[in-house]
């Protein structure tokens, strides 16, 4: 492999100069962690999981009209993606009470929400990813209003796409977090999906037992963590062999 220019590190991913301008390319480590760096660890196979599972859920998404930043897998755990310019918002779905919503709101985990939430939180490690409204968002020129409303549309589709197909193999998409980006061409801007969507960034339930098949094993010490995303990669038909 060409040693390429490292261009930023993240806790589970690193992203490194692509081949040709406008392109970089995007590593999945197996590192894990969790409560802002609190707790780490190592999941064996995570990235080549996420890898495969990003590249799947990330084509899906385009076919049905949803801009990303992917372009294609590279090999078992690098994939090439446009450069963006990262809009410091993580955008989360709800659609069942879990995780920090149940703790804020003392609603017990698993209660059905009435409609599908959406949160926005303010990436910044040293702040711990606050919380904010649009207002904040808009007030402090994190986006503009437009690419909010764009975020919010792009974000309520992805939930209705992923939620189905999540559904049609006995998994329900509780919630997921979702990274925009601003991408240039020929002068013109345009919002689009960044990041990765794997079950790192997602909560996923089996339908039947509710068994917990997402980074929340890893979060609660449930143990059988990459197990668990190796039977989502098995759902989706997308299992890497060897
Ligand atoms: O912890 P919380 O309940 O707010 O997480 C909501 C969803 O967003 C979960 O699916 C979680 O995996 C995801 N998330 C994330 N990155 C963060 C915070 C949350 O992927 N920094």
């Amino acid at each position: 492999m060409t040693r390429r220019r490292r261009i930023y590190e993240g806790k589970a991913k690193v992203l490194f100069e692509g081949p040709e301008p406008g392109t970089l390319v995007q590593y999945f480590k197996d590192d894990a962690t969790a409560f802002n760096n609190q707790k780490k660890g190592v999941i064996t196979g995570k990235g080549v999981l996420n890898n495969r599972i990003s590249e799947y859920l990330m084509s899906r998404l385009s076919e049905i009209g949803v801009p990303t930043h992917f372009m294609r897998r590279l090999n078992m755990r690098e994939q090439l993606v446009r450069e963006v310019e990262i809009i410091p918002i993580e955008v989360v779905v709800r659609n069942v009470a879990a995780g920090s919503l149940s703790q804020r709101f003392g609603i017990p985990e698993g209660t059905p929400l009435p409609r599908s939430i959406i949160e926005y939180y303010y990436k910044s490690d040293e702040l711990n990813d606050p919380m904010v409204s649009e207002e904040h968002i808009t007030a402090f020129g994190w986006a503009a209003p437009q690419d909010l409303d764009d975020m919010v549309a792009l974000s309520l589709r992805v939930n209705d796409y992923l939620s189905g197909l999540f559904l049609g193999i006995g998994l329900r998409l509780v919630d997921f977090k979702l990274e925009f980006g601003r991408l240039w061409e020929n002068e013109e801007m345009r919002i689009v999906l960044a990041d990765e969507i794997s079950p790192d960034n997602c909560r996923l339930w089996d339908v039947k037992t509710n068994e917990k098949l997402d980074k929340d094993r890893f979060r609660q010490d449930l143990g059988r963590v990459e197990e668990a995303y190796q039977e989502v990669a098995r759902r989706l038909g997308i299992l890497p062999e060897g």
